[in-house]
């Protein structure tokens, strides 16, 4: 009676992951998505506690154990959910990322000890032993690589290229297949267990030295593949303890990690490869590049209002810069404002501006602006040349002309929003600071560009006023 009921409660558990990963595909369903998604994890765990069973008939027992640590990641995680910036919040999906990782890795070394003492071998189990190497090793580097991932987004730890770096690193995951091998084929006659934290310590620097060279631009790709390690390593801790909800809570994990790599990789001009050996980005350790050494010019605030006033198309390209300042809401009231003019306003969506997948998405939701008004680079690139104003807030590198025009730039061959091509370009910074990959932007030098300096917040709130003035 109990394991039905068990089996039931996975079933719900499944359809309220997959109905939430659904969900979570558009900004005014993806609250409710998440939330659904949390209810059925709910579920899976409150029934494994309550009514799972080992093929003896015992239950779970530990509880003690178990609501201890329950207690503390429930008091913990709640904490760190609520006091974090939404400008920190990428470090935060790191460092739990780090944490789904670990756990998997931990499964794999409770089964492995497990199995050593039923006194079998792993030549004995060699499926087994395959799915606990698996887990251990993606588990490992999806901790490990998480937080060097973490270290780099909280800016505590900077890019670095070892010499070799690429040979090193296909030479690392060489031995790791070597040692498995060596295990599960029985093929030496050193202590398994130590064995075991071989494969785990060559796993942990693998992790290390893969993330660590990972230049500026290029670290979104890098965060969705750690995503997606960890799902691939927990579905296969769900395998060996044929947890369906944990299998298939892995799986999605898995693939939407996966899917949204591909899409990054996209987005950035990359190959797939290139991340793996961790060749990518390689040599662009930030700090300024080449200063194209021109000059600016700068733009007051009653000249911008008049021109977006008077424009007939104004488009907004929102980067990190807008989320540091927290200026989602007053950007909308100047939508609001131009658009009460006659202004068509429209937004583009750069997919890596901001530090997380669909940052700007969500920031920009969160003030109620219109989905139908964000377009995405493809859609919105060959408007551009019929836009009379552009307004870049807070985005730099999304905007970067030396993808296109500079074989030395790190972020060369990255796609980017052709800016440069509508009448006028007016850039709200704070400075003429780099932005993410540290290299300067020549597209504040070009003969269209003017600056607007000032915190986002500052300068939106003023030009609205002005507007408003004109109006
Ligand atoms: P960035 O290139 O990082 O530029 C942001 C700009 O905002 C900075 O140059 C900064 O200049 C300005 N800024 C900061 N605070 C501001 C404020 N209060 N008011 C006005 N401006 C402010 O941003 P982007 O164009 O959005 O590009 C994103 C970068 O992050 C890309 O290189 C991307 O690869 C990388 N990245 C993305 C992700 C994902 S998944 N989206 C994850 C990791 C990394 P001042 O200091 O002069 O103000």
């Amino acid at each position: 009676m109990s394991s039905g009921i068990l089996a039931l409660s996975y079933l719900l558990g499944s359809i309220s992951f997959i109905m939430g990963l659904k969900m979570l595909s558009h900004p005014d369903t993806a609250r409710k998505g998440n939330l659904y998604a949390a209810m059925g994890m709910t579920l899976a765990i409150v029934a494994t506690i309550f009514l799972y069973k080992d093929s003896d008939g015992n239950p779970l027992g530990n509880y003690a154990w178990i609501f201890t640590g329950l207690a503390i990641g429930t008091v913990l995680g709640n904490y760190a959910a609520k006091k974090v910036a939404m400008t920190a919040m990428p470090q935060m999906v790191s460092l739990f990322n780090g944490m789904g990782g670990a756990c998997a890795a931990i499964i794999s070394i409770v089964e492995f000890n497990h199995l050593i003492h039923m006194g079998k071998t792993f030549s004995d189990e060699p499926v087994m032993a395959l799915v606990i190497l698996a887990g251990l090793v993606i588990g490992t580097i999806s901790f490990t690589g998480s937080m060097i991932a973490f270290g780099k987004l909280n800016g505590n730890i900077n890019d670095k290229v070892l010499p070799g770096q690429q040979f090193i690193n296909i030479g690392l995951m060489l031995v790791i297949v070597v040692l498995a091998v060596v295990m599960v084929g029985g093929y030496s006659t050193m202590d398994p267990t130590l064995l075991m934290y071989c494969i785990l310590g060559v796993s942990v620097l693998y992790g290390v030295l893969f993330v660590m060279p990972i230049g500026g631009a290029d670290m979104p790709v890098v965060i969705s593949l750690l995503n997606s390690f960890t799902g691939i390593a927990a579905a296969f801790g769900g395998f060996l303890y044929d947890n369906s909800v944990m299998l298939t809570g892995g799986i999605l994990v898995g693939s939407a990690g996966t899917v949204l790599t591909v899409l990054m990789c996209n987005a950035m001009n990359r190959s797939l490869v290139n991340v793996i050996v961790g060749s990518f980005g390689g040599g662009s350790t930030g700090g300024p590049t080449s200063a194209s050494g021109g000059t600016y010019k700068e733009v007051s605030l009653t000249d911008a209002a008049v021109l977006m006033l008077y424009s007939k198309k104004v488009i907004i390209v929102p980067g990190y810069g807008l989320a540091v300042a927290q200026a989602q809401h007053i950007c909308h009231e100047l939508e609001k404002v131009l658009d009460h003019n006659g202004v068509e306003v429209k937004y583009a969506i750069h997919p890596v501006a901001g530090r997380m997948p669909g940052h700007m998405n969500v920031l920009l939701a969160e003030a109620d602006v219109s989905y139908d008004k964000l377009m995405d680079m493809e859609e919105i690139n060959p408007e551009f040349a019929h836009t009379d104003v552009v307004l870049v807030l807070g985005a730099n590198d999304v905007v970067n002309p030396a993808a296109k025009s500079d074989p030395n730039s790190p972020i060369y061959g990255m796609p980017i929003l052709d800016v440069e091509d509508a009448s006028h370009v007016i850039v709200n910074k704070r400075s003429m600071k780099p932005g993410y990959a540290g290299i300067e932007n020549e597209l504040f030098f070009r003969p269209k560009t003017s600056m607007l300096f000032g915190d986002a917040k500052d300068a939106l709130t003023k030009l609205v006023a002005e507007i408003k003035n004109m109006a």
